[in-house]
């Protein structure tokens, strides 16, 4: 699969099959993060690769937040129980004082965005499957996995081989709605 391939057919993945995956292609997913830009190549990025059925089971429990999740009327998060089955659960981290801020942008959550990207894709051109997942209890996930209160968990992102071909993903705004040429227009 070519680069261009990937990432016009890579599709959140939410529900995957109880097989395995392999030692060497979780460690490619893993080697994709570690190759990602960065700011001044500070590699804010730590990862915690959790297979524990149970703790995989609490990362689950805690990517439910009902205060937030309310507002959509949603009674679960829609990957929430995709992380519980999926083989491996990989939690992303940041260390936000080993990147940048320039005018209140904050650089590890790019750093951490482009990392995000290349795991899903590399997921994708393995046969893996993966899903970025947002929405979590950071305090509690955290505690569960002794993750020092400094460190920012950016993502959960469960990985597995998916349980079904995934199908065309939503629609994406056409280009004349997000390029602007020369210059910003209405
Ligand atoms: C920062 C971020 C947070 C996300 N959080 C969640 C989440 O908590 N639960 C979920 O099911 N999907 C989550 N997603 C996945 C998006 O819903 C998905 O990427 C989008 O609908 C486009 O679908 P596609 O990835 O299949 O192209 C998140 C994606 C991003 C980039």
């Amino acid at each position: 699969m070519d680069t261009i391939d990937a990432i016009k057919t890579r599709r959140s993945v939410r529900k995957f099959s109880d097989t395995p995956v392999e030692a060497e292609k979780l460690q490619t997913v893993l080697e994709a993060v570690r190759a990602a830009p960065s700011w001044s190549n500070m590699q804010c990025w730590r990862m915690v690769v959790v297979k524990s059925p149970e703790t995989k089971a609490k990362i689950s429990e805690y990517s439910f937040v009902e205060s937030f999740f309310a507002t959509y009327g949603y009674k679960s998060n829609p990957a929430q129980k995709g992380i519980a089955d999926a083989p491996v659960v990989l939690v992303l981290c940041a260390l936000p004082g080993k990147s940048g801020e320039m005018g209140g942008q904050q650089y590890y959550l790019t750093d951490i965005g482009i990392a995000s990207e290349n795991l899903m894709l590399a997921a994708h051109a393995l046969g893996l499957g993966s899903v970025f997942v947002g929405v979590f209890d950071e305090e509690k996930l955290g505690d569960l996995l002794g993750i020092p209160p400094e460190i920012r968990i950016v993502g959960i992102f469960p990985l597995g081989y998916p349980l079904t071909e995934p199908k065309a993903g939503p629609p994406r705004k056409p280009l004349e709605e997000i390029v602007y040429y020369e210059k910003w227009k209405e």
